[in-house]
């Protein structure tokens, strides 16, 4: 079985079918996968409800396609290749036989403790094997997981907890990472407090460091999991039961969670990993993503196992115990397509080639990037000395809401160009709208990105508030899902993704809002009132820029500065901390009281040259105040 695109014309042959017969299309893709019941029709759609169905009334259960269906013939075959954060310590196999039995008794061990379909489940985990067992546990019994990257602050998870009134938390002790070892189960307790959904805990033991266990409660996982059946019947889920969800940043205050649903995820998840990666049986893949992003979920976890392939999952950090680790275990466990992001080649970048000098990497094939532009110096760093010129590139644009990857070469078969994402993938409909709302035809145009038609993984609503789904993604452009990034399409057709259009900025691959790193700022008892915009940064791509206002009474500027870093440490994690703050007397804004936020962008940026109109504003004078003070800040 294989739906793999070997040519060119291989390409545009499969891309023209799926745009002309998409029902035909992903139809005879979605007959590769085990259902109990097939589909009675493959799409239904609706962009300005919005209300999308893949593989209707199709009953299936996503862990059978891994599970069940891999145990045959690749039974022995290793599922996982884990690699602990110390490299003195063995790393571990899991075979898909073991996989069936790990998942089949964490699913019955869920169930023991009250866990039911349709119930949601946080997973706040190091990035372990049980972290994966614990996902596929959960879709294995219909529960619905939601994964909070563990870098995520107390008052973060709380607030997801809340939102999506989850039942249970999977967690650890601790969590490895480089020299540091984080207190994971103790942010747990501290998100609970402020909580009243969760009955359960379920923590397991990776660090051995102390940590409180409230009874009744609390339960250690090698506990729980003790004389539990390692046999288990799959729920049967309609196509579009909810699989997950996961919240992202956008650009109000408050994270959303996107909803992802069975069948059109396992269906997208599989055929993209298939093209874009190129797999072939007995290769070893490996995603350096965590398994809290969208990117973990669909390229570490699903799409992966589900094409029967060998997924290497690293516990640690690319500069631990040296910038040379991440060449360390190409050679080690011999990978064969390698994905990273583009901050993680700018970071080891930094340290020159020298650290890649004892390590063939001749194993690689295909080298991947992912989560933000990749500038041209990165490409052609990582082409020449990661891929050593031999392995093609695939930057691939997709998103949280996407499911899976849209945009993207296929290797050896798109020819490359540094730093374009290239061409859209079969069954993806793009469309390039001025501000306006027109579409603009033919090459050599620049305008907002958005895609026309529906395709399998597309998210089906935000949880609890589908309003704020429609309002979101449906109603900038009518009729059309809008991206929230800028694009260009140049006179080869290729695509080149420009960032974000709206007030979203992206830290080291990382999505935040302005406005919410703006309201934790504003928690800070002497901060008046804050704005904050995204300014380019060598490593981290974007790097935050707060204005801030505020009253320094009794304190030093270093001290406040300080204070309003650990403000936000605290309120949403280390990944929010602004890199640079600046005070200042006002804040530049409009008769109607809007924060003209462009021209803060240009200071961020040290563009102060040509300011534009400022004569709108309700208090020019400070835009000249606020340029003085920019070149002193830190
Ligand atoms: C945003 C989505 C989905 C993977 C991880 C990020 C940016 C993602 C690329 C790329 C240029 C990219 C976009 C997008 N982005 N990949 N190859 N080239 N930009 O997922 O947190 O949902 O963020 O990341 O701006 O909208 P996410």
């Amino acid at each position: 079985m294989s739906n793999k695109i070997q040519t060119l014309s291989g390409y545009i042959h499969e891309y023209q079918k799926s745009v002309q017969d998409p029902d035909n299309f992903w139809g005879k893709i979605a007959d590769s996968f085990y259902w109990h019941k097939r589909w009675d029709k493959v799409v239904d759609w609706n962009f300005e409800k919005p209300d999308v169905k893949w593989f209707i009334n199709g009953k299936v259960n996503i862990t059978e396609n891994i599970l069940e269906k891999h145990l045959f013939l690749l039974g022995d075959k290793p599922a996982i290749i884990w690699e602990p954060n110390d490299p003195d310590e063995q790393a571990r196999t899991i075979t898909y036989y073991e996989l069936y039995e790990l998942v089949c008794q964490f699913a019955n061990t869920m169930k023991a403790q009250g866990v039911e379909k349709g119930d949601r489940v946080i997973i706040y985990m190091p990035m372990v094997p049980e972290a994966a067992v614990a996902m596929l546990a959960c879709a294995r019994i219909g529960a619905v997981h939601s994964v909070v990257f563990a870098g995520f602050s107390a008052k973060s998870l709380a607030d997801r907890i809340e939102d999506c009134q989850a039942k249970m938390v999977l967690t650890s002790d601790g969590n490895f990472r480089g020299e540091k070892m984080i207190p994971v189960k103790a942010v747990v307790d501290e998100a609970l407090e402020a909580t009243n959904s969760i009955e359960k805990v379920i923590v397991l033991k990776r660090t051995g460091q102390d940590v409180i266990m409230k009874e009744g409660r609390d339960i250690w996982w090698h506990e729980a999991i003790e004389g539990v059946s390692k046999e288990n019947k799959a729920e049967i889920m309609d196509s579009e039961d909810m699989l997950f969800i996961l919240y992202t940043s956008g650009s109000t205050g408050k994270p959303k969670g996107v909803v992802h649903t069975c069948g059109g995820y396992m269906v997208y998840t599989m055929y993209t990993f298939q093209n874009v990666f190129q797999y072939n049986n007995g290769d070893v893949y490996w995603c350096t993503a965590d398994i809290g992003w969208i990117t973990g979920h669909s390229y570490i976890v699903y799409g992966p196992l589900l094409a029967g392939a060998t997924t290497l999952m690293f516990e640690g950090v690319p500069t631990y115990p040296n910038p040379g680790r991440f060449w360390a275990i190409c050679d080690k466990h011999k990978v064969n397509q390698f994905y990273t992001a583009p901050t993680a080649i700018r970071a080891l970048q930094v340290f020159g080639t020298e650290p890649l000098e004892p390590y063939k990497l001749d194993s690689l094939r295909v080298i991947g990037s992912v989560g933000e532009p990749i500038n041209e110096e990165a490409w052609h760093w990582y082409h020449d000395h990661v891929g050593k010129g031999r392995c093609p590139i695939v930057d691939t644009w997709w998103q949280t809401e996407t499911g899976g990857i849209m945009v993207s070469p296929i290797p050896g078969v798109t020819p490359t160009k540094p730093s374009y994402a290239t061409l859209p993938l079969p069954g993806i409909q793009l469309a390039i709208l001025d501000n306006d709302g027109n579409e603009l035809k033919g090459n050599s145009v620049e305008g907002n990105l958005c895609i026309k038609f529906p395709w399998p993984a597309i998210l089906r609503t935000t949880y609890g508030d589908h309003e704020r789904c429609r309002q979101t993604y449906f109603s900038s452009f009518k009729g059309y899902y809008f991206t929230g990034d800028g694009v260009k399409r140049d006179e080869d057709g290729y695509y080149r993704i420009l960032g974000r259009v709206d007030d979203v900025i992206n830290v080291s691959g990382h999505r935040m809002g302005t406005a919410e790193v703006e309201n934790a700022i504003n928690e800070h008892p002497k901060v008046v009132e804050s704005a904050v915009v995204g300014f380019p940064h060598e490593i981290k791509g974007q790097g935050i820029y707060a204005f801030v206002i505020c009253d320094m009474e009794g304190r030093s500027e270093e001290n406040l500065k300080n204070e309003i870093r650990e403000t936000v440490n605290k309120i949403i994690g280390p990944i929010a901390k602004p890199d640079r703050i600046q005070i200042v007397p006002g804040l530049p804004k409009t008769r109607s009281g809007k924060i003209m936020r462009r021209i803060l962008r240009k200071v961020a940026t040290g563009d102060t040259s040509n300011m534009g109109d400022t004569s709108t504003l309700l208090n020019p004078d400070v835009v000249e105040e606020i340029i003085q003070g920019a070149g002193k800040v830190n």
